[in-house]
């Protein structure tokens, strides 16, 4: 009996630490799985209908269309071989295992600067927390000499910034673990920061006046999210960015094309202190990027005179036949289900690219806490013509005192063309 018992204290000295390690590596993968929606892997790495982080989804760059590869933990075509050595260097470096240099259209720039501690834990996930699938990567339709990819040394060497985010002196908690989210895992530069002549992101943090000032992506423009009065988050509170980056929409805006899966994927699974944080930060980025006009303020007279005689402008009869139902006489719209188009940051930017896109195609896939939006906008690419759709933005663009410029039927032909896959 008391050899018995000691036996199984034997036992049990050996088996209760290998216990607490499996406990502590479910935490370290469940941190990870959190860390992979804060860095929206999933955004790219799962196509539709795909499984989990098997890639396959194509992506548009300047050279030409890649295939997001496979990083489930399969040894022969995904990451299983990787050690986590190899991984958090494909992460912060953009180098694959078996040294190939890789496109930056995996955001590693701005993963650069994720800590190594969230590297282990995101290591941990993506070899335990994900299911090996066997799917062959495939090749990127980039033609040679394009497709070489040693000259992406010397991209890194000239624009990668190299070394984990730093707290910076002087500024609290909130406001730095904002940054590191901003910058790091969340990418959010990767598509709201215009791009330089070598397709680099022309600044990496706030220290540059570009970063986060918005830029136009594949057809979208992504949203200047510094303090600027009329196209950024001037007039937004604390509060309005936080419901927004939830659920998807608020009293000024509702998210819409690139921004979409962003919000399904990434920032809605946030808890509250890191949403809380991420809107510290950038509620603290200075105005960029505005046209000197003053603030804007509500004033729906001329609009409605117009719209009480759209016979004599041809914008308000396509507004006063296609639009008016649902975004109003007053262009308030039912915020936030149904969004504003009076003050909407996106609709006074000067670029239109949002605008077009959005209203020959539509939105429908915002998909908050499992329900789809019940309020989708309709595309009009078949009932509308290019005129009509110029006709219609420029209006909405001057009305209830946006003052926006006008736009072409040109513009509207050009994005009709180039969405005609999303359709
Ligand atoms: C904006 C799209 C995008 C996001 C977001 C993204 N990736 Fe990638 N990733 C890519 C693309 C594209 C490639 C392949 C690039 C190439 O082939 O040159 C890639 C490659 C990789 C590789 C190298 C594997 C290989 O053999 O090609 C790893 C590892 C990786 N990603 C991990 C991650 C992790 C972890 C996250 C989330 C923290 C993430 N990625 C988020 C686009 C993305
Ligand atoms: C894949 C590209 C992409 C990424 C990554 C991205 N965004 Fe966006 N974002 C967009 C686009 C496009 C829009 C414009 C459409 C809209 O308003 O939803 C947008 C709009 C927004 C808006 C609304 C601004 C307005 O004036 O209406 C906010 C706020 C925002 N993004 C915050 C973020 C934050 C924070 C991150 C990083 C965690 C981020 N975005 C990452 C593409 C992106
Ligand atoms: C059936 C109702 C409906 C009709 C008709 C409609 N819209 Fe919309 N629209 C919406 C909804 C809902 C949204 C918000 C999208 C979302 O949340 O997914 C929206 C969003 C928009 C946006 C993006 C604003 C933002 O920042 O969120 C623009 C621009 C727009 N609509 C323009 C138009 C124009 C122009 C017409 C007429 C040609 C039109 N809409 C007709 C329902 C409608």
């Amino acid at each position: 009996m008391k050899n018995m018992l000691k036996g199984l204290g034997a036992v049990l000295c050996v088996a209760l630490p290998i216990l607490a390690n499996a406990a502590a590596d479910q935490t370290l993968v469940q941190r990870g799985a959190y860390l992979a929606r804060l860095g929206d892997c999933a955004a790219c790495h799962t196509a539709p209908k795909g499984k989990p982080f098997a890639g396959g989804l194509p992506m548009n760059t300047p050279m030409g269309r890649i295939y997001v590869t496979n990083i489930t933990p399969d040894a022969q075509t995904g990451i299983g071989g990787y050690t986590e050595a190899d991984f958090a260097r494909a992460l912060r470096e953009g180098v694959a295992k078996d040294g190939h240099n890789l496109y930056p259209a995996m955001p590693y720039p701005s993963y650069a600067k994720v800590s190594d501690d969230d590297a282990k834990a995101l290591y941990a996930f993506f070899m335990h927390g994900v299911a090996p699938v066997r799917q062959v990567n495939r090749e990127s339709d980039i033609k040679w000499p394009l497709s070489m990819r040693w000259p992406l040394r010397f991209w890194n060497m000239a624009f990668l910034e190299k070394g984990v985010y730093r707290d910076k002196p002087g500024k609290d908690v909130a406001w730095n673990r904002g940054a590191y989210l901003v910058q790091g895992l969340g990418h959010c530069g990767s598509c709201h920061t215009p791009r330089g002549v070598a397709f680099q992101e022309s600044a990496l943090d706030e220290s540059g006046s570009a970063f986060l000032s918005g830029a136009v992506l594949d057809g979208w423009f992504a949203s200047n999210l510094t303090g600027e009065h009329n196209t950024g988050l001037g007039r937004w509170s604390d509060e309005d960015l936080r419901t927004f980056l939830k659920t998807g929409a608020n009293r000024h805006a509702s998210a819409f094309g690139a921004m979409t899966s962003v919000i399904n994927n990434s920032t809605q699974a946030m808890n509250d202190q890191d949403v809380a944080a991420i809107s510290t930060y950038l509620k603290s980025l200075p105005p960029a990027g505005g046209n000197g006009a003053p603030p804007y303020t509500y004033d729906p007279q001329a609009t409605k005179v117009s719209l009480e005689r759209p016979a004599n402008d041809a914008g308000a009869r396509v507004y006063t036949a296609y639009c008016m139902h649902c975004h109003g006489v007053d262009g308030r719209g039912f915020a936030p289900m149904l969004a504003p188009l009076a003050g909407n940051p996106n609709v006074l930017a000067k670029d239109a690219s949002s605008l077009i896109n959005v209203t020959l195609n539509g939105t429908g896939d915002l998909v908050i806490n499992g329900l789809p939006s019940p309020f989708p906008m309709p595309g009009f690419a078949v009932v509308l013509d290019d005129r009509q759709i110029a006709d219609v933005l420029s209006f909405v663009r001057a009305g209830w005192n946006n003052g926006a410029p006008a736009l072409g039927a040109a513009e509207v032909a050009k994005l009709r063309q180039s969405t005609q896959t999303a359709r």
